[in-house]
C-alpha cells in the first residue's frame, strides 16, 4: 500500500481523482491539500470537504494551502468547471467536514518527514504548495518517493495557450522549482496522455446505479458539453484521475526519461513544458514523461473502483 498525499484545486476532474484515490486499496491517502487554481482556494477547499464527506472517509484531513500563485495573479477556469468548480453538483450540501487549520506547504513537509515510509505526492493543480514547501525545506526530495503531477504537454498542444497546459500556465515559477528540485522520481502525466483518457456516455451508464453514478453524471455534464463543442465527441478528458491511476498501476502509462524545463519569461510561451527528446541541452533527465496510455484499462480501473466493486 502506497502512502499518498493529494494536492488538488478541486475542479470536476480533481474530484473524480479524489474518489478514485480514496477507494483504491493500493493507496492510503494521508491528507488532501488544496490550492488556488480552477477556483479560489476557499472554493477548492469547500469542494474537497464535500467530496470527502460524500465518500464517508472523513478522517482524511483536508488542508488548505496557497491562495495565489507564487508571482502571478489567479487564473480561474469557471468556463470549464462551472463557477462552483464541480459543475453544480452537491450545491446544497453544507459539509460537516471542516478543513484543518494547518497550512498545506508545512503539512507536506511534516507528513513527508514523519511518514513511516517515503510518501508519494500526487499533484493535480498548480504546483504552488510544493514549491513553497521546497523553499522552506530544500531537502524535502529526500523524504519523497515520487511526485506524480498532472501537467504539461510534451508533444501535444496546450489547453490554455497554444503551448501551455493549465496547471503549468497558472504557476510556471512553482513548476520550475519542482522540476529543478532533484526529486528521486518525477512523473509527468500531461496532455499527451490525459487527452486520450476519455470518459464517455458508456462509462456513465456503467456507473448509473452505483453510489457515485448520479454525482458523476451531474458534475461532468457541462464539462462534457465544453469538450464536445471543441472536439465534436461527447466525452471529457480525465486529466487528474489519470495521475491518481498512475500511482495505483504505473504500467498504465509508458514514459520516457527526459530533461523537462518550463518557460517562465515569454509573453507567448509562458507555462510551456519543454521536453528535451534529443538531449540538445545536455542536461540530466529529471522527469519520466508519459507518452502513451492504455486508456481502456485506465477507464475500466476508474469505473470498477468507484463502483466500489472491490468492497462488495
Ligand atoms: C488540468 O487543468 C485543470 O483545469 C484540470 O483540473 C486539470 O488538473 C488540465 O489541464
Ligand atoms: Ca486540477
Amino acid at each position: 500500500v502506497r502512502k499518498v498525499v493529494l494536492d488538488v484545486d478541486t475542479g470536476v476532474d480533481d474530484a473524480l481523482g479524489i474518489l478514485l484515490a480514496v477507494h483504491s486499496p493500493e493507496l492510503e491517502v494521508q491528507a488532501i491539500t488544496t490550492v488556488n487554481g480552477n477556483v479560489s482556494l476557499s472554493t477548492a477547499t469547500l469542494n474537497t470537504c464535500k467530496i470527502v464527506e460524500m465518500t464517508g472517509q472523513t478522517s482524511i484531513p483536508v488542508i488548505p494551502g496557497a491562495n495565489q500563485p507564487l508571482k502571478r495573479v489567479s487564473y480561474f477556469e469557471h468556463r470549464i468547471h462551472g463557477v462552483d468548480g464541480i459543475g453544480g453538483a452537491l450545491k446544497d450540501m453544507v459539509p460537516v467536514k471542516q478543513p484543518e487549520s494547518a497550512y498545506a506547504p508545512d503539512a507536506i513537509i511534516h507528513l513527508a518527514k514523519t511518514s513511516s515510509e517515503p510518501l508519494t505526492l500526487i499533484m493535480t493543480g498548480p504546483m504552488t504548495n510544493l514549491a513553497e514547501a521546497l523553499q522552506k525545506c530544500p531537502e524535502l526530495p529526500t523524504y519523497i518517493d515520487e511526485v506524480i503531477y498532472m501537467g504539461g504537454a510534451a508533444l501535444d498542444m496546450g489547453n490554455v495557450t497554444p503551448v501551455a497546459e493549465y496547471n503549468m500556465y497558472v504557476d510556471p515559477e512553482a513548476a520550475w522549482d519542482v522540476l529543478q528540485a532533484g526529486f528521486k522520481k518525477l512523473t509527468q502525466v500531461g496532455l499527451d496522455i490525459t487527452r486520450k483518457a476519455l470518459l464517455t456516455e458508456d462509462h456513465l451508464k456503467r456507473l448509473d446505479d452505483t453510489k457515485y453514478g448520479a454525482y458523476v453524471r451531474e458534475s461532468t455534464s457541462d464539462y462534457m458539453k465544453r469538450y464536445s463543442e471543441r472536439n465534436g465527441v461527447k466525452a471529457c478528458a480525465m486529466h487528474d484521475p489519470l495521475a491518481v491511476a498512475t500511482a495505483i498501476q504505473p504500467n498504465l502509462i509508458e514514459t520516457k526519461h527526459l530533461y523537462v524545463d518550463i518557460e517562465t519569461n515569454s509573453d507567448l510561451c509562458d507555462g510551456q513544458t519543454v521536453c528535451d527528446f534529443q538531449g540538445r541541452l545536455a542536461k540530466k533527465p529529471n522527469a519520466h514523461v508519459g507518452l502513451h496510455v492504455d486508456a481502456e484499462a485506465f477507464l475500466d480501473l476508474f469505473v470498477r473502483t468507484i463502483s466500489l466493486l472491490q468492497e462488495e
